[in-house]
């Protein structure tokens, strides 16, 4: 199993998410978040903001079903600008449904 972890812009949440559910991924997490990437934030008006806000998916999946969400997230969270996020895919030792004791894939 892998975790796919995407900060993205919180104005592609909807799109994003939607778009994952539509197609066979339902199942998710987000936090609203702050970061910082390589530009160390951005000056507007002659203010500095060292942390911008973001959203972050997390989502636990098949191996196979990896480079699927990948497209999507990539895809649909994309407006071409500096900011537009990250993806990082993390492996996933084991997980559970507390409701029915299911375990490792048969718990996603
Ligand atoms: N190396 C990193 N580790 C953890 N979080 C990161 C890392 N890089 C970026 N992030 C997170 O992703 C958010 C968006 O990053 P961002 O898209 O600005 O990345 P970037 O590498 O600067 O790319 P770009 O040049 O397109 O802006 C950041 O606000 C931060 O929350
Ligand atoms: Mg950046």
């Amino acid at each position: 199993m892998k975790m796919v972890w995407a900060i993205i812009r919180p104005e592609r949440l909807k799109e994003v998410t939607d778009t994952l559910k539509d197609a066979g991924f339902p199942s998710l997490t987000e936090f609203s978040v702050r970061g910082r990437g390589k530009q160390k934030g951005i000056v507007i008006g002659g203010m500095k903001y060292e942390k911008l806000p973001k959203e972050l998916l997390t989502l636990v999946c098949r191996d196979e079903d990896v480079e699927k969400i990948l497209d999507i997230i990539v895809k649909t969270g994309r407006t071409g600008n500096i900011g537009d996020g990250k993806v990082f895919v993390l492996n996933v030792e084991d997980a559970i449904t507390i409701r029915t004791g299911q375990r490792g894939i048969e718990a996603l």
